[in-house]
């Protein structure tokens, strides 16, 4: 089953698609943490994403989309993959189409997290992740269960991103509600389109979206 998690910053992508990855098997592919990982290792690509991912504006359609090409024919996604973040503009939800079609693939179904942009500010502000294995926290709503141990995998070095401040958010929801809703009504004349309470808490949001994969 292949899906895509659709919402705003902060609206729970990453946390639910770790949880489908954990409990389904199924494979997260994240632009934004490819991306990040591109910074960090100093790429080509991560050095020309870097000044563009701190101002919270959208990474060329180009570089995001070669990036996904190249991950899909890893075959491990062969199993069913979670798109987070990915497709956010309409020639990257037409590209998308392509690179499935090329490789006998199909999408099953989007699943937009409905969410009050008003609390999203205060979610992004209290995120921190494991240094180590990538694991999503929040300062007041997901602490690991032993505080400074990581619950996946023990570790005990947090890292919180750069983007992750206010001014920053407020530019990211501003690309969202440009570039990437827009881009909702394709997928509804497909009839695939399920949409889940995103403010609801963390396990319950997790709830919704099993019961639309098991439907
Ligand atoms: P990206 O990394 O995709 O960031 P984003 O879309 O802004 O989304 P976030 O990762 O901030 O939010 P999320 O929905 O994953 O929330 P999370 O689960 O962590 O992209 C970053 C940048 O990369 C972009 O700005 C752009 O520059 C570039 N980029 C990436 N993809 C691109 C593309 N396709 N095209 C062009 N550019 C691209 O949750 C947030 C916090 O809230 C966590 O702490 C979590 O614990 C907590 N939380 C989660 N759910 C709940 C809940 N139900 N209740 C309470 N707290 C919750
Ligand atoms: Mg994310």
């Amino acid at each position: 089953m292949n899906i895509i998690l659709l919402g705003p910053p902060g609206a729970g992508k990453g946390t639910q698609a770790k949880r489908l990855e954990h409990e389904r098997g199924m494979v997260q592919l994240s632009t934004g943490d490819m991306l990040r990982a591109a910074v960090k290792s100093g790429t080509p690509i991560g050095l020309k994403a870097k000044e563009v991912m701190d101002a919270g504006k959208l990474v060329s359609d180009e570089i995001v989309s070669g990036i996904i090409g190249e991950r899909l024919d890893m075959p491990d996604t062969e199993k069913g993959v979670i798109f987070d973040g990915y497709p956010r503009t309409a020639a990257q939800a037409a590209t998308l189409e392509d690179l499935l079609a090329q490789r006998g693939r199909q999408l099953d179904c989007v699943i937009e997290l409905v969410v009050d942009e008003e609390a999203l500010v205060e979610r992004v502000e209290g995120r921190f992740t494991c240094a180590s294995c990538g694991e999503g926290y929040h300062d007041k709503f997901k602490q690991p269960k032993v505080e400074g141990t990581c619950d996946i995998c023990g570790g005990h070095e947090f890292k919180r991103r750069p983007d992750d401040n206010a001014e920053t958010v407020r530019t990211r929801m501003a690309e969202y509600r440009a570039q990437t809703a827009p881009i909702l009504p394709f997928y509804e004349e497909k009839g695939i389109v399920r949409h889940v309470d995103g403010m609801a808490d963390i396990d319950e949001v997790g709830r919704q979206i099993d019961a639309i994969l098991d439907a």
